[in-house]
Parts: structure tokens; C-alpha cells; sequence
């Protein structure tokens, strides 16, 4: 194992309770949300003492923090390969709102269609059906998304396709699209595109493209809390030309130039489109992170992380009964990013989760992992079904599955004793566990928490 790349992140020596015991935390939740770098917090700490509000502060610390503020927007640019004359990068909260905030921003109406992939996040969906028509493309066996049913979409829906929104990489079957051949069908057809880069962002290189290249990317979302810096930033970065026409979602301060009762004069972007003050210490945090996963080298990171998913699925497969869905073949690691979905015999997802975690220290996530479409295709499963378990409260019969998902600090031997864990399991040893229909959380019977052991406010 790389122990630089350990190194990097904090928190990775932490202990946890476990029914019996207490051990070293598994986190392979990185699809979630990563745990900071050590240098990330090292950054936040050393610029707190200096912070201040930004933009038309006069005193010092606001001076240096204005500077500093638009230091990240340049490094941020950078990590995405977008250029200050085409592109304006938008700070924010996280991937869901920059993409909430594209799709107003786009001025669609009804009359225009959107086609995103079946495999969507939510994140990536309801926006695009709140504002368009949206047409969705199918997938292939495997669970990736159709470039033939794509190639048809765009045929059927000709001039009337304003927008192609993708994910970069899917946060269930870590299914890596070839993003820049969908951004050249998309702009031949006279539309725009739009990436989802959640899940891609601190895996893989991101590269924009300029405007006049047919494979570039007009449009990229990406959250902070992915990228190893968990301090509540986001970012929207696309073409400045749709952001100098029309007008911003949220108004307020910040975003003019002057104001009579009666007028305004809209500031120019990005500050029309950040409304309030900013979150500066997210915005240094987020291009701290991103500086230092081009430090360490994304193609050092995907390397490591092919090793991973490689060693992963093919261990995966000596545990009985235990059912890999999406692409599960060992040898197409470096295609795709490291999220395994995978469900354990007949056991519901979420006990399976809640074993790992309360008896072995393993962080994973069950469910439907906020691709409902996508997970019941996967499944085979009846949405109407389905629907109204969760809808009658008895969650724990909803049907889902486990997902591990790395990131650049995670080794082999974690994976060992994830496999471990899950033989043991399949074989029954595990505490007896109760169901809540209504979260849908099992939890061993007798068992009490105690959180402020480990940390109080
Ligand atoms: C593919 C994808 N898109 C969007 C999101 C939304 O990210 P956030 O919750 O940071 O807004 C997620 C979060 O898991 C995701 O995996």
C-alpha cells in the first residue's frame, strides 16, 4: 500500500465501538462523502485566524480574503481544465444546487427537451423535470448508459433537444460514460451538455475542453464533500455566455451593480450569481483539496483505485451469495470508478449494512442510493411495489442494495476483512437484529449509543 496516499486523509487511524469491542473505521461510504485531507484541514485552520467577509471589505483580512476567494475560483478552474475568457465558475453549496441552479438558468420551457441517462442521481433528474421535457436514455445490459438509444433520442427529438445532462461517473454501478463522445453527438445535434461530476471529480481528470472543440463540456457540477474537503461548498462551472443573459435565480446582495426603488443594475457574473455572502472558508477548502489531488496525480489515484475495484470484485466473488450488479468483471477496473453495488443472499441491504457497521467497523450505504429508477431496473424490480412499502411505512421490506465505494486511502486489506465480514455473514453469525418499518434501519436488540464518548458539542 501507498502510506503517502493514507497519509493524506485525516481521521483514518479513528477507533469504533462495535457491539463487542472497539476497532479501526472502514469507511468504504467515499461515494457519500470523503473524509477530509489532512492538508485540507491544516488550510482551513491556518486561514481561519485571517478570515474575513469578502468583497468591498477595506480592511486587510477582508483584502487578503477577497484574494484568496478568487485564488480558489482560478484553482478550481484549472482542476477542470475550463478557461477564464469562456468559462465562470460559481461557487456553492454542492453538486445539487449548482445543477438547480443551471436548469433555471437556462431559460428552458416545456417545448424543450432534456435527455438525461436512466442511471441519474436525483440531483440530475428532478431539476431537468421541473423546467423541460425530459427523454430518457435507456441503458445497456450491464447497466451503462445506450449510445445507440442516445444516437435514436437525439434523431427522434431533432432541434427540440436543448441539453444533454449526464453523470460522469454513476454513484451505483461506478459506470464511467466516455463523457467528451456524448458532449460531440450532443453539440452536433445543435444542443448543449451538461456533466454531473459528483462522482467523478476526485477520481478522475476533468478536462472542459474550449468552446471551440466539438468534445467540449458546456456545463460541470461538482461537490466539495466528495472531494476530501467537507466544509459545505459546491461549484457550477459553464459557458459565461448563458450567465450574461437573463437574470440570477436569487437576488440580493452582492448580485447588483446599483439600486433605485425602481431599478437595478445586475452586477456582472459570477458575483450575479452568488447572492449573500459567500462561504469563503468552503470555497479555500474545496480548492485546497483539489490542488492536492493534482499533487498526488489523478492518474496516480485511478491507478490505485483500479487496483482496488480489480482486487474487489473478484474477491467479492468467493463469498456465497453474494450478487455484484452493473459490470462485474475484474478486468474493466480502470473503466470504471470504485462503487460496487452488490446484494448478500435474500438479506435486506440494510441489515447487511447495519451488521457491517455495528460488528465489524465497515462504513457502507443501502438503499436505493437516490437512483430509484436506476436501482429498481437493476433490481428487476416493481417500482408500484416498491413505492408502497416506503409509502406504509415498512421501509425494511424495500427492496435495494450495499454499496461499497472507495477512495485513494483505501487498501486491500480493508477489502480482506470486508470479506471476511461477509462470509461470516452469509454463514448467520450476527447478532439478532430488529427492524423500524419506518426509517427502514435495523438495530441489534439491546443495544445503546453513546456518542458523546467520542465527541460532544
Ligand atoms: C452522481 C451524483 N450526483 C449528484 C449528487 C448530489 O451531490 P450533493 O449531495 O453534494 O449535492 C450525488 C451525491 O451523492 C451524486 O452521487
Amino acid at each position: 500500500m501507498n502510506t503517502e496516499l493514507r497519509g493524506c486523509v485525516a481521521g483514518i487511524s479513528a477507533k469504533v465501538p462495535l457491539l463487542q469491542g472497539e476497532k479501526p473505521y472502514i469507511n468504504f461510504d467515499n461515494a457519500a462523502s470523503t473524509p477530509p485531507f489532512v492538508d485540507v484541514m491544516r488550510a482551513v485552520n491556518d486561514y481561519i485566524p485571517w478570515y474575513s467577509s469578502v468583497h468591498r471589505g477595506n480592511g486587510f483580512k477582508s483584502r487578503m480574503s477577497t484574494e484568496l476567494y478568487e485564488q480558489a475560483r482560478c484553482a478550481i478552474s484549472d482542476f477542470v481544465g475550463a478557461n477564464h475568457d469562456e468559462h465562470v465558475v460559481i461557487f456553492g453549496k454542492n453538486a445539487t444546487e449548482a445543477i438547480n441552479k443551471l436548469s433555471y438558468r437556462l431559460r428552458l420551457t416545456k417545448r424543450d427537451v432534456v435527455l438525461i441517462s436512466h442511471l441519474e442521481h436525483h440531483s440530475n433528474d428532478l431539476p431537468w423535470r421541473a423546467r423541460a421535457t425530459v427523454k430518457r436514455i435507456g441503458l445497456t445490459p450491464d447497466g451503462g448508459i445506450s449510445k445507440t438509444a442516445y444516437r435514436e433520442l437525439l434523431q427522434k427529438y431533432g432541434g427540440r433537444v436543448r441539453l444533454v445532462a449526464i453523470s460522469g461517473a454513476s454513484n451505483v454501478t461506478g459506470h464511467i460514460p466516455d463523457i467528451h463522445w456524448f458532449a460531440r453527438k450532443a453539440h452536433s445535434a445543435g444542443a448543449q451538455i451538461a456533466v454531473d461530476c459528483a462522482q467523478l471529480a476526485a477520481h478522475r481528470p476533468i478536462d472542459m475542453k474550449r468552446l471551440d472543440d466539438p468534445e467540449h463540456l458546456d456545463y460541470i457540477a461538482i461537490s466539495a464533500h466528495k472531494m476530501y474537503a467537507p466544509f459545505g461548498s459546491g461549484a457550477l462551472i459553464g459557458r459565461r455566455d448563458t450567465f450574461s443573459q437573463g437574470l440570477p435565480e436569487y437576488r440580493g446582495g452582492g448580485t447588483v451593480d446599483f439600486v433605485t426603488p425602481k431599478q437595478v443594475d445586475w452586477a456582472s457574473q459570477p458575483d450575479s450569481e452568488e447572492a449573500g455572502s459567500p462561504n469563503v472558508v468552503g470555497a479555500i477548502a474545496m480548492a485546497r483539496a483539489a490542488k492536492q489531488l493534482q499533487a498526488i496525480g489523478m492518474d496516480v489515484i485511478a491507478a490505485h483505485e483500479a487496483k482496488l475495484i480489480a482486487y474487489a470484485l473478484a474477491r467479492l466473488q468467493e463469498v456465497p451469495g453474494v450478487t455484484i450488479y452493473g459490470d462485474a468483471d475484474p478486468a474493466g477496473a480502470h473503466t470504471r470508478s470504485g462503487v460496487i453495488p452488490f446484494a448478500l443472499q435474500d438479506m435486506p441491504p440494510n441489515l447487511v449494512a447495519a451488521i457491517l457497521g455495528i460488528e465489524w467497523g465497515i462504513g457502507v450505504r443501502s438503499g436505493c442510493f437516490c437512483a430509484h429508477p436506476y436501482v429498481m431496473d437493476l433490481l428487476g424490480a416493481d417500482p408500484n411495489h416498491v413505492r408502497s412499502h416506503i409509502l406504509h411505512d415498512r421501509r425494511d421490506l424495500a427492496p435495494g442494495l450495499v454499496r461499497i465505494s472507495f477512495g485513494l486511502y483505501n487498501t486491500t486489506t480493508e477489502i480482506d476483512v470486508l470479506i471476511q465480514a461477509l462470509t461470516a455473514i452469509a454463514d448467520g453469525h450476527h447478532a439478532a437484529y430488529t427492524a423500524d418499518g419506518r426509517t427502514g434501519q435495523f438495530t441489534p436488540i439491546g443495544m445503546e449509543e453513546n456518542f458523546s464518548d467520542y465527541f460532544a458539542l
